[in-house]
């Protein structure tokens, strides 16, 4: 038998070399390379064109499946495609496995033929879960197998519309003797698997696990041989789970899902809205409310400020909900052009629900809180505020305004507080408009702008 030549692969971006390397040449990561034990097998071409043709000639795509679960069908671009591979990934525990059950079970009453393969967990433990949250359904198959051959055999035999993967970390094909979850079997499982949904039509869905750095464990590699990646995210403690989609060849990636977990599974969030909102009858101090977008959807939400003294000699920006830079800057533009004395204090700042939110849109609102926290004076009631705040103290018009005034004022809004620059239509709307050039004029219109020094 001849010696068997070892190679190295980077788990981040599948770089490989004949000798191990401290550092990736290709994306620079240290510590990446690691060692697999042989060529992978020979890739498949698996697309159906292989000589030049007209496209105008060619079909449209196939029509989409749609899963039943219409948070899920949106964020998936209107259905899944037939065919295509779809990946979701999140980290363990967020509820992958337990979405995909009730999706497997929503296809299955849609009247599609669904196999389920499982790596993860045992037969018994699926069934059982599936009984206590109603989705057991006789077009619905298990099959608990980690080895890939036997899974595209099965697949073979059943002919499934769609199949779904858990996980793809712990399927291996037998023919390479490296471990499961390694890169080379990784990007070999998920070219069979390719292979097998183009050939047959079927759509798959694949698990993968997230790590703590917010990357997939194994290669990005995986992400740019699917079709669609979706992400599971949410707070361990919290029952919010927001579903994004990252990638997605057939559909937009500004759409999101909202699901909270409850007992009996995973529900469908639909006046969201009305969800992120602590609705209390008197407005408090340190509070403010915002409308930002989440892909195509308005959201109301409220932010939560709390400004105390601090004892030390660089004071505490604490942010949970929003990114802790965008924090520092909104407390550092409020000081210096707001005129709000925070130097000497600690500032917290949170979202209701459990939200992340990148959008500057929020920055008015994230002002506002934290100066009514300072100086104790709750903002005048049913008030919104929509506004990117610059670094100059400007306030600065944001997209979609009067999408947003609109579920504001659906949800009994009646003032917002926007950028003079702003163009929207608002005369339609039952709602007091105010006009703001900088965070100063704001805070004055909204009667907590005082100097301090
Ligand atoms: P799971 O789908 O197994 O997560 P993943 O596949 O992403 O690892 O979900 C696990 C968690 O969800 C578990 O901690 C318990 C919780 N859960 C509920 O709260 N209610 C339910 O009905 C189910 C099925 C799970
Ligand atoms: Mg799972």
């Amino acid at each position: 038998m001849g010696a068997e030549r070892a190679f190295y692969v980077c788990t981040e971006c599948g770089e490989s070399s004949a000798q191990w390397l401290g550092r990736c040449p290709a994306c620079g990561n240290f510590g990446t390379m690691s060692r697999e034990s042989r060529e992978p097998p020979g890739r498949r071409t698996t697309l159906a064109v292989s000589r030049p043709l007209r496209m105008v000639e060619l079909g449209g795509e196939a029509p989409r499946l749609q899963v039943g679960i219409p948070e899920l069908d949106r964020v998936l671009g209107g259905g899944v495609v037939p065919g295509s591979l779809v990946l979701l990934g999140g980290e363990p525990g967020i509820g992958k496995s337990t979405l995909l059950l009730q999706a497997a079970y929503a296809l299955s009453e849609g009247g599609a033929k669904v196999l389920m393969v499982s790596g993860e967990e045992s037969a018994a433990q699926i069934a059982s879960r599936a009984r206590r949250i109603g989705c057991l359904h006789p077009d619905l198959y298990l099959l608990c197998e980690t080895d890939l051959e036997r899974v595209e055999e099965a697949a073979r035999e059943l002919e499934p519309r769609v199949m779904i993967v858990d996980s793809l970390q712990t399927v291996r094909c037998p023919e390479m003797d490296s471990a499961p979850g390694g890169v080379n079997q990784m990007r070999e499982c998920v070219l069979r698997f390719q292979g097998l949904a183009k050939d047959s039509g079927s759509a798959v869905f694949l698990v993968g696990h997230v790590t703590k750095e917010g990357l997939l464990a194994g290669p990005r590699l995986v992400e740019h041989m699917v079709d669609c990646v979706l992400y599971f995210e949410g707070e361990r403690f919290d029952s919010l789970r927001v579903l994004r989609a990252v990638k997605n060849r057939f559909g937009s990636v500004s759409e999101v899902g909202i699901f909270e977990m409850t007992d009996g599974g995973l529900r469908e969030v639909e006046d969201t809205s009305r969800h992120f909102l602590d609705r209390r009858p008197q407005p408090v101090s340190g509070t403010a409310t915002a409308v930002v977008m989440e892909g195509r959807r308005p959201l109301v939400v409220e932010v939560q400020a709390l400004v105390v003294p601090s004892r030390l000699p660089a004071p505490k920006r604490v942010s949970t909900g929003i990114d802790h830079r965008r924090l520092a800057i909104d407390v550092a533009v409020l000081e210096r052009k707001g005129r709000i004395k925070l130097d000497d204090r600690d500032v917290y700042v949170g979202i209701s629900g459990g939200l992340h939110i990148l959008e500057p849109a929020l920055d008015l609102a994230v002002c506002a809180a934290v100066a009514s926290s300072r100086r104790d004076r709750a903002l005048p009631p049913g008030t919104v505020l929509v506004g990117e705040v610059s670094l100059t103290g400007e306030v600065r018009p944001v997209s979609r305004m009067e999408e947003r005034l609109r579920e504001a004022s659906r949800l009994g809004f009646s003032t917002a507080v926007l950028s003079a620059r702003s163009r929207a239509r608002t005369s339609r709307l039952d709602m007091d408009i105010l006009e703001v050039d900088d965070v100063k004029g704001a805070l004055a219109r909204l009667g907590i702008y005082a100097a301090d020094r």
